[in-house]
């Protein structure tokens, strides 16, 4: 176990990173492993991340982990994606925990197995009181699922009588997201060089500057962090509006 240091960096990260973690299949393919040792090895670029993320002083990291659509996948890879989450969460909470991370999960649990959901509450338990990484792993997730369950939600309240359809603001969808009380991502960075979302963040993502990157997942390291970290400064954030 390491208890990490902050490190003094020339660039100051931004406050939150999202992270599309894609590639292990063709990582795996290119190594002539099979497709679990891919996202075994993605397991171990989480934890260098995870490291980095601590060390930068970024305070909120969102991992793309499983979608809302991974289920179409043949159940033998869905078993091994399984299995290497629960690794992860027996294996990791300790340092996570010294590390100040607190871990919380977002996404459908009750399709996951009921071990696995013990694992995230007693995951999220335990870093519950951390509070210098936000780590938030999305799991069994899916923009437009989250934004339906909103929907219902606040349709429910105003059924109920308890709010006004004209006082619904962007606040109260935004109340209403697994993500509540987590900023929106300043960048979303999605590995293997494909450029698409694939359901991730889709409310939240509406100012995020995306940095797609053509490194494997799980060859992603220090120097790729750094790196989309550069490029996150040289952009020009206008949120409509004109600089200068
Ligand atoms: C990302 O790697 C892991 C998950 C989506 C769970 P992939 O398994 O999608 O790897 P590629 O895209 O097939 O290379
Ligand atoms: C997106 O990757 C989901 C995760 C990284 C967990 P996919 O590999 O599933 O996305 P598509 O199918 O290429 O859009
Ligand atoms: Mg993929």
């Amino acid at each position: 176990m390491t208890t990490l240091a902050p490190q003094t960096v020339a660039l100051q990260p931004p406050a939150h990173i999202a992270i599309i973690m894609d590639g292990n299949g063709r990582w795996a393919a290119g190594h002539g492993l099979p497709r679990v040792a891919g996202h075994q090895r993605g397991a171990e670029a989480v934890r260098r991340t995870v490291r980095g993320c601590v060390e930068l002083g970024v305070e909120y990291l969102t991992l793309y982990a499983f979608s809302s659509e991974n289920w179409k996948r043949p159940a033998n890879e869905v078993s091994d994606l399984m299995s290497l989450l629960r690794l992860y969460l027996r294996r990791e909470l300790r340092e996570l925990s010294s590390n100040g991370v607190r871990l919380h999960v977002i996404g459908e649990r009750d399709r996951l197995d009921d071990d696995i959901k013990k694992l995230i509450v007693e995951a999220e338990e335990t870093t519950r009181h951390n509070d210098r990484l936000h780590m938030t792993v999305a799991l069994n997730y899916g923009g437009r699922r989250e934004i339906t369950a909103a929907v219902r939600h606040i349709a429910h309240e105003v059924a109920a009588g308890r709010l006004d359809p004209e006082q619904i603001s962007e606040e109260t969808i935004e109340d209403s997201l697994a993500t509540v009380g987590i900023p929106d991502p300043d960048m979303i960075i999605r590995t293997s060089g494909e450029r698409r979302l694939s359901n991730f963040l889709l409310w939240q993502s509406a100012y995020a500057e995306f940095v797609f990157i053509p490194t494997l997942w799980p060859d992603f390291g220090r120097e790729d962090l750094e790196a989309a970290i550069e490029e996150f400064h040289r952009r020009e954030r206008r949120y409509g509006g004109r600089v200068g």
